[in-house]
């Protein structure tokens, strides 16, 4: 059979870097062919993170930085297709997620904007170029995320065993894979590693805490985790609900602190919180659920992993690599999928998970040359 190559392209709330994928779906399952990562630089890391918030000349320093980011996606899908050995011809598309600057869903705002210049990836690559994901479900009235239950269950659904998912990247979404005809459930628990990373770079100059050895030789706080977790409307809402550095970051957590705290006993609570508010979503939302499979980045954290594994008792707690597809890579994967399901013009949201008013194909294209 003739390959169906399609590329996803990942850069998430971390602000970590670029995460590439080249996928075969021609086959009856999908196939990871090769995997690349081009990191972001300290200068591009704070920009972004500056855009995050109101400030002067808003929109034309979001339009520079989208062209930048749209050159390094670029320069990580060359350093992809020449590792693969594949030429720019075979690939049917890029499904690229942009880099999110600010995530509003709710009500009174309604939209979602992801910085990236399709046009140029485009002209850049020659590649059809896919982006834009979240939008046709936020104006069906959806969340516009998170979106890549579809693909889990599309690859880790099982018949025996009822599964979640959980990604831990800057902010932490799960997915429910039920059994039979049971609805796949899924939505944002609420931090992963983004309040963790702010605090490390802060009081020790690292981007992020290496195998939480940092927070580990620190205590939780109780009173400061049951004030985080307890005040906090987003973790009391049910599902469908969406989050991001809107919400959470460095001055929410400043707002909760006296300044007499031990940083090494922040950075443990801040753990602690992320741990609490994963394992509650579970024990609240997706019970009878008796494997547990964790992605993203904060599957690197062996703190984080055994702090889950504690708080999940009775239930196997592993990480995707167990299932076929290593932990940094599932969600660029799902991006080359979501790319294939706009080119062939079909649905990719769960409307049981983003709340919309049905399914949507998703995506707006850019063709290539
Ligand atoms: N060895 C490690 N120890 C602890 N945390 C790690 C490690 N490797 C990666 N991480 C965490 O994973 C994050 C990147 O995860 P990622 O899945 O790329 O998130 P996002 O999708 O938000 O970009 C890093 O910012 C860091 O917090
Ligand atoms: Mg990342």
């Amino acid at each position: 059979m003739k390959p169906a190559y399609y590329i996803g392209v990942m850069s998430g709330t971390s602000l970590d870097g670029i995460d590439t994928v080249l996928a075969d779906f021609s086959g009856p399952s999908p196939v990871l062919q090769k995997t690349f990562f081009l990191p972001y630089d300290e200068t591009l890391r704070s920009q972004l993170l500056a855009l995050h918030q109101p400030g002067d000349d808003e929109l034309n320093r979001a339009a520079l930085l989208s062209n930048q980011l749209s050159q390094l996606y670029a320069k990580a899908v060359i350093g992809l297709l020449q590792q693969s050995k594949i030429s720019p011809q075979q690939v049917v598309a890029i499904g690229c997620h942009g880099q999110t600057v600010r995530h509003c869903p709710e009500t009174e705002k309604r939209y979602t904007i992801q910085l990236v210049n399709a046009a140029l990836l485009a002209e850049l690559t020659q590649i059809t170029v896919v982006v834009d994901f979240r939008s046709r479900d936020i104006a069906a009235g959806g969340q516009g995320a998170p979106l890549v239950p579809a693909f889990h269950q599309a690859i880790f659904r099982s018949v025996d065993v009822s599964r979640v998912i959980v990604n831990i990247g800057g902010i932490a979404n799960i997915t429910s894979l039920g059994l039979g005809h049971q609805a796949v459930a899924g939505f944002d628990c609420g931090p992963g590693n983004l309040l963790l990373d702010a605090w490390c770079l802060r009081h020790t100059g690292q981007v992020y805490d290496k195998n939480g050895d940092w927070a580990a030789q620190g205590k939780i706080i109780g009173d400061l985790l049951k004030k985080l977790h307890e005040t906090t409307h987003f973790f009391t809402l049910p599902p469908p609900k969406s989050t991001g550095r809107d919400l959470f970051n460095i001055q929410w957590l400043d707002d909760y602190l006296s300044g007499d705290e031990a940083v090494e006993d922040v950075q443990a609570t801040l753990l602690q919180l992320t741990v609490t508010t994963i394992a509650d979503s579970i024990d609240k939302y997706c019970a009878s659920a008796s494997e547990i499979y964790i992605c993203g980045g904060g599957a690197h954290n062996r703190l984080l992993i055994d702090c889950l594994r504690e708080a999940l008792p009775n239930r196997k707690v592993s990480l995707t690599d167990e299932l076929g597809v290593a932990a940094d890579w599932v969600e660029a994967y799902a991006f080359a999928w979501l790319a294939q399901q706009a080119i062939l013009g079909k649905p990719a949201n769960l409307s049981a998970v983003t709340g919309a008013k049905g399914e949507r194909i998703l995506g707006a294209i850019y063709p290539g040359l």
